[in-house]
């Protein structure tokens, strides 16, 4: 059966929950600490057929210390498709870019499920999985910030997807944040 692609963001919600139940049975089925870790969580949705129809989008990032600049970028990232995938930077990965995160990656993984924009969170261990991803989960389109704008790690995937790159929300981003709470003070746009 063909399930019928949603656009509009009342019924993707719906779309949204089946999709996560989805998630919550394939996550009962692995120990606690296995679905922190498991480079593949959820690959039975991609050989499922009533996926099929569903236009899928994939973005990289650490999402520390959630902030509206995180939010924005998803929620516009949802809006190009019907299933938002993020890869998510472990915390392994992040030292090897010279990175610490506030929060630990279950930590960041959990609020990241916590979004309703958000179908699915992955594992980013490497810069090299990206094509793999995209054939794994059948992507179709690949977002991000426009701070990546070029960067030839994302222009590789266009003969295998769309890669779109979205302006950033202007005065905030996770650094700033840690050095607001380090004594200074930060605000709502
Ligand atoms: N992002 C955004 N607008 C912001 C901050 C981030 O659109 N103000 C986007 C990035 O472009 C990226 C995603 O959010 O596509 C995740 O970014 P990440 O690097 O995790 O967040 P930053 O706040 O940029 O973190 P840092 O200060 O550590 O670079």
């Amino acid at each position: 059966m063909r399930m019928p692609v949603y656009k509009s963001h009342g019924v993707g919600i719906a779309r949204r929950r089946i999709d996560r139940n989805m998630q919550d049975m394939t996550h009962q089925t692995q120990p606690a600490d296995a679905a922190a870790t498991d480079p593949v969580p959820n690959v039975r949705f991609a050989a499922d057929e009533e996926y099929h129809g569903l236009r899928r989008v994939l973005t990289y990032g650490t999402y520390d210390l959630l902030h509206y600049g995180h939010i924005r970028l998803l929620r516009r990232a949802a809006e190009l498709g019907d299933y938002l995938i993020v890869a998510l930077s472990t915390d392994e990965f992040n030292k090897l870019k010279g990175k610490t995160s506030f929060y630990s990656y279950p930590v960041r993984r959990e609020m990241l499920e916590g979004v309703r924009y958000v179908d699915l969170v992955i594992p980013e261990e490497t810069w090299e999985q990206k094509i793999s991803d995209v054939q794994k989960y059948q992507v179709d389109v690949v977002v991000m910030g426009s701070d990546w704008k070029d960067d030839p790690r994302f222009e590789a995937l266009r003969p295998y997807c769309d890669v779109v790159y979205l302006d950033r929300t202007d005065g905030i981003s996770t650094t700033e944040v840690r050095s607001a709470l380090n004594g200074g003070s930060v605000h709502g746009r």
